[in-house]
């Protein structure tokens, strides 16, 4: 079992420093602040590894996100410079085997970065043929660069070295800039820069989407502005939505001069818009080449029309350095909110750092303003197409707690389509709104019928989309947000129509059996999407999931919970519309008191029967194929199912463990006519921790926080394998398809709220801290119904400040005894005692 990061084959590095002398102006932006455990860097140039590192060298403000790859570069199958805006989707169909296939994804947007260099007389640079002496990457996570230093040496001799910066400005949000600095270290001639932008990019990201039409664009004009920008726009072949993208490219010298240089159109293909810059290298003098590109859509709020827009946002950018130092103000202010203290190793602080980093880059407060949702695999790649899952779950805490108008604005993505839920639910037969599993633009089902098993090279069957536990994720996710937030407001307008809506859509596929007396859920899938049928059954779905039985239970509570609460908040005309009566509260009484938990030989079972289903050998496979990320396409070649086995993709019946405290699962349990006790939650865990091989990225989370009492050690190795699953690429090679944001968002959330028992519920802040052994210290702060409070935690003392401000006090409970705080307490609590 891995329980240090220190073998990661990536360079961490403690300290940041620029490699070398850049050649460029230097000044020293910000000021005093430690660096370490803010540099992601990696020394060579690996391209087997290069996708990967194009995900997480990705720099992004949660409006655009361009992967981290190498300017010069197309897609090739080594690099892929995908660029993506936040929401932005389009739907294709493609005719296979006599069918026509729909599908909707997020969109590969036209290429801003292209920058290709040769000297004079020779050929264009690339990583892959050149002669590369150095190559050094440098991804500096507090301000937000990337910074890329090579040198290489051209077959009559010639050395060059080549640096540049990147960043993606997380002010003006349609703001991107590549600064490169050109030196000729043993020569003196002529050097040629093409700058340009490429709307000839499909979605090439995954293999499987090979059969797929994968143009979502539609190249309208291209053009030469004004001497130095460029500008293209184009249009979504379905959605119909306009993208421009305009550049700009500057030439200076060392010391910051404009150096005149003679410039070409480039000539080429019809969907790329380019110059070529002719460039006089003189030994030795370092030359700047600033490109700053701005980028805009017709989805944007607050503009007239995109190619206008880019060019106005042009004409307001500075230089490099000015958008710099801006940049990097913008991303200390985000650091304050966000960043974890802890007193821990560099290289832990450095993964949490990472996660937190690309959370942010994903989404933002520039994603408040848009229409979008939570994509699983962040702004980083296509992976899932960019759709939006109940990973949204593992990704609100995070933000409740430092940014609540982000976790709204997202909740608001989820309330517009509430109408195509209300709609998904009537046609399938039921009430209420049956949320998709998988999400985009409109909030119709995108999960596809088939999926492509990579091993076995052939589309199988997906029944995914019979995750109806989505819904239950929604209404824990707007409960939570009202938790922490006391926003009665958002819960009268819209959250209270979510909870009620998909309480009323549960209470419709439950079926009542009057022998056991029990209400029963069946046809459905639970979190573990590897069980997806009973053996040999002819359909899918299964009976009674206990996550999703018991979770209706919670969510049929809170359903109850908001109409009192809301009683005398002017809700009676949303009552009225949602036509809410007393027989209908009722039901949700009886059925939040009788849902049926299926149990066998002394732990709660995944679903009915669970038990009967084979004993999988974990030893046997283990020992032939190490990791059990991609089991489920094993057993499929071998002709096997792991419906058959005792075997789970991830936490599912431990979901509820993850979600609601020991304390408050016993007491619903309990309404539910369940003894709950402590050897039978134990017993529980052990069982389906034996019986989970972390198929997907959500697992270890959720077991790393179930453990995180119980088993210390275990717990803290499943941290850390949560912590280097992107990093070290371990699930399968799938991170150069995007990051997995949703554990990413959690490996930084475990941090927070489980290291310090923190929960929201009740009115009351609680804290029941309890710090793995291998952190010493932990300071935070976070936002609790309008206070800001500085957390300090160590092994023996939790110490809470409340900034001072005008909110209400508040009901804090720290290991069971209750305290009222007012802003500008300060109290400290022994917890040895
Ligand atoms: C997991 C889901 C998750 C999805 C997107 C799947 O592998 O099983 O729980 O929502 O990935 O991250």
């Amino acid at each position: 079992m891995v329980t240090d990061l220190a073998d990661l084959p990536v360079d961490l590095v403690g300290l940041h420093r620029l490699p070398g002398d850049t050649g460029a102006p230097q000044r020293l932006l910000g000021g005093g602040r430690p660096s370490t455990g803010w540099t992601l860097r990696y020394d060579g140039y690996d391209p087997g590894r290069e996708g990967l590192r194009e995900v997480l060298c990705t720099l992004g403000n949660g409006y655009l996100a361009t992967r981290g790859a190498a300017a010069e570069c197309q897609a090739d199958g080594v690099h892929y410079p995908g660029t993506y805006l936040s929401g932005l989707y389009n739907r294709l169909t493609t005719p296979i085997d006599g069918r026509l296939i729909e599908h909707e994804h997020l969109v590969n947007a036209p290429n801003w970065l292209p920058l290709r260099f040769r000297v004079a007389d020779g050929d264009w640079f690339s990583p892959d043929t050149g002669h590369l002496i150095d190559h050094q990457l440098e991804l500096d996570l507090r301000a937000g660069v990337l910074t890329r230093v090579l040198r290489w040496c051209d077959p009559s001799g010639r050395l060059t070295r080549v640096q540049q910066r990147r960043l993606v400005h997380l002010a003006t949000p349609h703001i991107a800039a590549l600064e490169t600095t050109f030196t000729a270290e043993n020569w003196s001639g002529g050097l040629q820069v093409c700058t340009g932008i490429d709307g000839g990019v499909v979605n090439a990201n995954l293999p499987e989407d090979a059969p797929l039409t994968r143009a979502h664009l539609h190249t309208e004009q291209t053009r030469i502005t004004d001497h130095d920008t460029i500008l293209l726009t184009a249009v979504t072949t379905q959605s119909r939505i306009r993208i421009a993208v305009a550049a700009r490219t500057r030439v200076r010298d060392g010391a910051g001069h404009d150096v005149p240089v003679s410039r070409a159109p480039h000539s080429g293909e019809a969907s790329f818009v380019g110059q070529d810059l002719d460039l006089d290298l003189v030994e030795g003098r370092p030359v700047v080449v600033e490109k700053v590109a701005a980028i805009a859509t017709s989805r944007d709020p607050a503009i007239s029309e995109p190619a206008s827009a880019v060019c106005t946002a042009l004409g307001r950018a500075g230089d490099f350095f000015d958008l710099l130092v801006t940049h990097e103000r913008a991303w200390q202010r985000l650091w304050d909110l966000f960043d974890l203290t802890l007193d821990a190793d560099d290289e832990v602080t450095l993964a949490l750092r990472l996660h937190t980093f690309h959370l942010l880059q994903a989404l933002s407060p520039h994603t408040a303003q848009l229409d979008a949702g939570v994509p699983a695999r962040g702004l980083h790649g296509e992976g899932y197409h960019g759709h939006v899952f109940w990973d949204e779950m593992f990704v609100f805490p995070v933000f409740n707690l430092r940014m609540p108008s982000l976790s709204r604005a997202l909740l608001l993505y989820r309330w517009r389509r509430l109408e195509q839920a209300r709609h998904a639910a009537r046609t399938a037969g039921y009430r209420g709104a049956m949320f998709p599993w998988q999400s985009a633009s409109d909030g119709r089902e995108e999960t596809p019928d088939e999926l492509f098993d990579r091993r076995l090279g052939q589309w199988i069957p997906d029944f995914s989309h019979l995750q109806r536990h989505v819904g239950i994720a929604i209404a824990y996710d707007v409960w939570q947000y009202y938790q922490v937030t006391a926003d009665v407001d958002f819960l009268a307008e819209y959250g209270a129509e979510m909870i009620i809506e998909i309480a009323r859509f549960l209470t419709s596929i439950v079926a009542y059996d009057p022998v056991e007396e029990r209400y029963g859920i069946a046809g459905i899938v639970g979190p573990d999407e590897y069980h997806t049928a009973y053996p040999g059954a002819r359909d899918a779905g299964l009976r009674d999931n206990a996550y999703t039985n018991v979770m209706t239970a919670w969510v049929l509570r809170r359903a109850l919970d908001v109409i009192n609460l809301l009683t005398g908040h002017h809700c009676g005309l949303l009552w009225e519309q949602l036509g809410i009566s007393e027989v209908e509260t009722r039901l949700w009484e009886q059925v939040s008191r009788r849902m049926r938990v299926p149990f066998h030989d002394g732990v709660i079972s995944q679903f009915d029967g669970y038990g009967q289903l084979a004993e999988f050998d974990f030893d046997a496979y283990r020992a032939r194929y190490g990791d059990l990320v991609g089991i489920d396409a094993i057993l499929r070649a071998q002709g096997m199912s792991p419906n058959q086995y005792q075997l789970s993709k991830q936490a599912d019946v431990l979901m509820l463990l993850y979600l609601l405290s020991a304390e408050e699962l016993r007491d619903l349990f309990a309404r539910l006519g369940y003894d709950l006790d402590g050897p039978t939650i134990e017993a529980t865990v052990r069982y389906y921790l034996a019986r989970v091989a972390h198929g997907s990225s959500l697992s270890r989370i959720a077991h790393c926080w179930v453990q995180a009492r119980a088993d210390r050690e275990q717990s803290w190795a499943l941290f850390l394998q949560a912590l280097r699953a992107d990093l070290d690429d371990t699930r399968g090679g799938s991170t150069r398809e995007g990051v997995h944001l949703g554990a990413m968002a959690g490996t930084v959330d475990l941090a927070l709220r489980c290291y310090t028992g923190l929960e929201t519920r009740d009115d009351t802040l609680y804290f029941h801290p309890l710090l793995p052994t291998q952190l010493h210290a932990l300071h935070a702060e976070l936002c609790y119904r309008g206070h800001w409070i500085v957390v300090d935690l160590d092994h023996v003392r939790l110490r809470l400040l409340l900034r001072p401000c005008q909110a209400a006090p508040i009901r804090v409970d720290v290991d069971g005894s209750v305290h009222f705080l007012t802003a500008g307490d300060q109290r400290e609590f022994d917890l040895a005692r």
